[in-house]
């Protein structure tokens, strides 16, 4: 039978996660600073006194403050938006064509459909771009697609399967100043150093790693750029006088012009106080090097097992902290129910498997997951295992030395690809060693 869903929370959960937790692209389990940030302004919120309802607008400002040192912005510059779909949805309404954005094909479904659905309604035209192999971006590609319509860019900076970051320097250096380098940063920001200092426009959510939960996302959009961004879906919160007898009313200076209405304020509090504890204790420079410590063993015990790994010819640069692999010879969906009985929590997508540890990873972590992959080779070994599928493949690592020079475009809303993108991409790459049958993402589509 399965566990009743709602209730009384589990005490289990005040302990955080599991030790084999290595799941923060997915979500990243609240840090103990957000939580109590998230509790306090819940607990002002249920009683709503005036000077209450002022904290609350307080620790929304303090949370701007706190994500412009984090970004090297200033504070008006950002705003608070609910997700981080929310706030590419806003960018594209505010982006007028005519022109044409860029958009990498194998890009989260979250950084294409605002695009798509403002294409026919006064947004740029949207041109998908095929990778160069297991690189989501390069500089190559985009040079090749720098036609005199390109009036944006818009890229996650790093991918959420192959960990890949985008070099956003280089990438702003080609579009220069006329065109809009947007960054979706939800898969980078708190995890690794990201070259912010290149977006133009940046948007995360904090549910991943940041580990601040849902409901807040920040949105930058720096003023060497903000008169290229007219406010379409801005709303009352985001006017100087919003009880104005004639409407609209002037949109408040920066970011803020942008919003539809007040943030979801214990969210930017949580946010807020989840950046405070990412820049106390070093920020994204110390994060990432133990982040990039912790998936290099983690990857290092899963080519010892045989594993590919994809987009192995990364350097660990140019890695934030996702790195996904498949054992040849197994079946995928086995192979993530073995980890997981075992306690270790990873994603799933379609033949791969993702790791993402946080700097709270303990080195147990490693353990566990090289434990459960010896114990998975010595099931498949005794005959009495259930994981293999076909002939088991060769167990050498891949070396991401793609031959796809594919550089096709698609024009236009109409073009969408009705494959997998992210599937589609790599395909190119990594053919794969046996086929499997059963592999479908997780109902969830959380990652
Ligand atoms: C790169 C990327 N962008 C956007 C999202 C969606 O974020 P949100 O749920 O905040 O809209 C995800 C994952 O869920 C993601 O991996």
């Amino acid at each position: 039978m399965n566990a009743p869903i709602a209730g009384p929370p589990d005490p289990a959960s005040a302990r955080g996660p599991l030790p084999g937790y290595l799941d923060h692209a997915r979500i990243g389990p609240l840090s103990r600073r957000a939580a109590a940030a998230l509790t306090a302004a819940t607990a002002l919120a249920g009683r709503a006194d005036p000077a209450d309802l002022d904290r609350l607008f307080a620790l929304g400002d303090a949370a701007r403050d706190s994500a412009a040192r984090l970004l090297d912005a200033r504070p008006h510059e950002i705003t608070l938006v609910p997700s981080t779909s929310n706030g590419l949805f806003t960018v594209a309404a505010a982006l007028h064509g005519p022109g044409t954005v860029l958009v990498p094909r194998g890009e989260f479904p979250a950084n294409v459909y605002p695009w798509l659905r403002f294409a026919g309604r006064g947004g740029p035209d949207v041109r998908l771009l095929d990778p160069d192999g297991p690189r989501h971006i390069s500089p190559d590609l985009l040079r090749r697609h720098l036609s005199p319509d390109v009036t944006a860019l818009t890229v996650s900076a790093a991918d959420s399967l192959t960990g890949h970051l985008a070099p956003l320097a280089a990438l702003k250096e080609i579009l220069g100043p006329d065109r809009l380098l947007i960054v979706d940063a939800i898969q980078g920001l708190g995890a690794v150093p990201l070259e912010t200092d290149a977006a133009d426009v940046l948007v995360s959510g904090g549910q991943k790693w940041l580990r601040a939960g849902w409901g807040a996302a920040l949105l930058l959009i720096r003023d060497r750029c903000g008169e290229r961004l007219a406010p379409g879906l801005g709303g009352w919160a985001g006017v100087t006088d919003p009880f104005a007898v004639r409407h609209p009313a002037p949109s408040l200076p920066g970011a803020a012009a942008h919003l539809a209405t007040n943030p979801d304020f214990p969210a930017a509090a949580a946010i807020g106080a989840a950046v405070d504890d990412l820049l106390g204790q070093g920020g994204p420079a110390a994060a990432g090097i133990r982040i990039r410590s912790t998936l290099a063993e983690l990857l290092d015990r899963a080519r010892r097992a045989g594993a590919e790994i994809l987009s192995d010819g990364l350097a660990p640069r140019e890695r934030a902290g996702i790195g996904s692999f498949r054992l040849p010879g197994h079946a995928p969906d086995s192979v993530h129910r073995a980890l997981e009985a075992a306690g270790v929590i990873t994603t799933r997508r379609d033949e791969w498997i993702r790791l993402s540890p946080h700097t709270s990873t303990p080195a147990a972590a490693v353990d566990l997951f090289a434990e459960a992959l010896r114990s998975l080779a010595r099931r498949t070994t005794h005959g009495n295992g259930d994981t293999r599928v076909g002939t088991p493949g060769p167990t050498r690592a891949t070396t991401s030395t793609s031959t796809s020079t594919s550089t096709s475009t698609s024009t236009s809303t109409s073009t969408e690809s009705s494959t997998h993108p992210k599937t589609q991409a790599h395909a190119h790459a990594h053919a794969p060693t046996d086929t499997p049958t059963d592999a479908q993402e997780s109902p969830c589509p959380t990652s």
